[in-house]
């Protein structure tokens, strides 16, 4: 069945054709992971009424789907070294698919609580799994824009859940804001049945006569001799298991990897994301209405930047777009303070304060949103893939909870100004690390990346 796909697919458009079906259906975990974060902004305002809820469990409900995450990230490693990339997203997709209908379903808070965890956990596996499958199946000319296909749909799922939101608040339809990501979920299980195993992991796991139909499908070309051998020669030098990862040689893009991972979250990006109405309210925007229709701007901007980036990563590059991207973060967050320090600004406030965020998720975009995911999936060495990628995952899901728990307490402590040029300071750090220690992977082959590790080189020497 999936060979007649292809072969479909091939015959109507050209070579890449498949590659990018491949991307787009595993990037719909990506759309889930968007709306699942998203959805519960809305639905809370219904759901601690329904259950008159203290503010503790209220925050419980709002992080459910974060500890589930970092759960998530750190089993999905190991199982999907072990298992497969394929077969662990139809598992998330599964568990979506279940977490939907059962939260939507639920008869009391505990299990409202306990699926959310439940969908946190597919989150937090598909939220790595997705772009290390797309980043192995890809040619290395196209790579960026493939995997960041993933980054797209997450931010396509934040603008759905807000405009899910909007439509069920006037029936204070909670249930069907969380239920209605069963559809998209369904679509991923089905459709992912028919997409095949990722070629490095094929060869990483000794089958070799799949791995190679399995590259002459996607490449349509029978000349894949090349790649395998590269895989393979790659493959015989690698230990793998735990210790390598933190070994001399690997030990760089360990630092990277969780390095841009605490930097994506740490610089704020989520306190935008979800607290953007309560925001745009502190900026003296009068209507509920009106600051939710600034926020469903600002999710439309992140969705065009990442189109953006998606056109620019392979031609530009990532270290250029991330160091663009995180100098004007940088700046738009100190522009932010300085907005609500001055209290002469006062009348122009509104107007400021919408600019700078809405300019600094553009930022986002371009920059640290993609570039963080597309770059983990490139870093580290095939046999350990899965299991650093998850530990990177679960460097950023951690933050994420972090700065989601602590953002309002740091408002009454530092003041809403102390609070964006805090967030500055780690923009700015950020920025210098980048600079300093981030390597280029354009148009590279995972497997010269792999080499550049070996070889003891400082990270920058790549792509130089
Ligand atoms: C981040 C999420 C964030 C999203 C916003 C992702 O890359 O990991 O935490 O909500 O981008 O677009």
């Amino acid at each position: 069945m999936r060979k007649i796909i292809a072969k479909m697919l091939i015959h109507k458009s050209g070579n890449n054709t498949f590659i990018y079906v491949i991307a787009m259906v595993s990037g719909l975990s990506g759309m889930l992971f968007g709306y699942d974060t998203g959805v519960i902004s809305g639905a809370i305002l219904f759901i601690k009424q329904e259950y008159t809820l203290l503010p503790f469990i209220q925050g419980l409900v709002i992080s459910a789907v974060l500890i589930g995450a970092i759960i998530g990230a750190f089993i999905g490693g190991t199982l999907a070294d072990r298992y497969g990339r394929r077969k662990m997203i139809i598992v998330a997709a599964i568990i979506f698919t279940g977490g939907a209908i059962g939260t939507s379903l639920t008869l009391n808070i505990i299990f409202l609580i306990i699926g959310r965890i439940i969908v946190g956990i597919a989150i937090g596996m598909a939220s790595f799994i997705a772009p290390l499958y797309i980043s192995e199946m890809s040619p290395p000319r196209i790579r960026g824009s493939l995997v960041s296909l993933n980054q797209l749909f997450i931010t396509i799922g934040i603008v759905i859940s807000y405009l899910v939101d909007y439509a069920f608040t006037p029936i204070s339809g909670w249930r069907y804001m969380l239920g209605l990501a069963a559809i998209p979920s369904l679509i991923l299980l089905i459709a992912m049945t028919f997409m095949p195993n990722s070629p490095r992991w094929l060869v990483n796991n000794r089958k070799m006569d799949k791995a190679r139909s399995t590259l002459i499908e996607i490449r349509r070309t029978n000349n894949i001799n090349n790649e395998l051998n590269e895989i393979m020669t790659s493959l015989d030098k690698q230990k793998g298991g735990r210790k390598e990862l933190f070994s001399p040689l690997i030990k760089p893009a360990m630092i990277v990897g969780i390095s841009l991972a605490i930097f994506q979250q740490v610089t704020g990006i989520n306190t935008v994301i979800y607290y953007a109405p309560t925001i745009f309210e502190f900026a003296g925007f009068q209507s509920a209405a009106a600051a939710i229709f600034a926020t469903i701007i600002v999710g439309i901007v992140n969705v065009g930047f990442t189109l953006v980036a998606i056109f620019l990563l392979d031609r530009v590059g990532r270290r250029k777009l991330l160091l663009l991207g995180l100098a004007g973060m940088s700046g738009m967050l100190i522009m932010l303070g300085i907005v609500f320090f001055l209290p002469s600004l006062l009348n122009q406030l509104g107007t400021l304060a919408a600019i700078g965020l809405i300019s600094y998720v553009a930022f986002f975009a371009i920059g640290l949103g993609p570039v963080f995911w597309l770059l983990i999936s490139e870093i580290y060495p095939l046999k350990v893939r899965g299991l650093a990628m998850s530990i990177v995952t679960e460097a950023n899901w951690g933050s994420n909870l972090i700065i989601a728990l602590t953002f309002l307490t740091l408002i009454q402590l530092l003041g809403r100004a102390g609070t964006f040029w805090l967030y500055a300071v780690v923009g700015i750090l950020a920025l210098i690390f980048t600079y300093v220690y981030v390597p280029e992977t354009k148009g590279r082959t995972l497997e010269e990346i792999e080499e550049h590790w070996r070889g003891g080189k400082h990270p920058r020497e790549l792509g130089r």
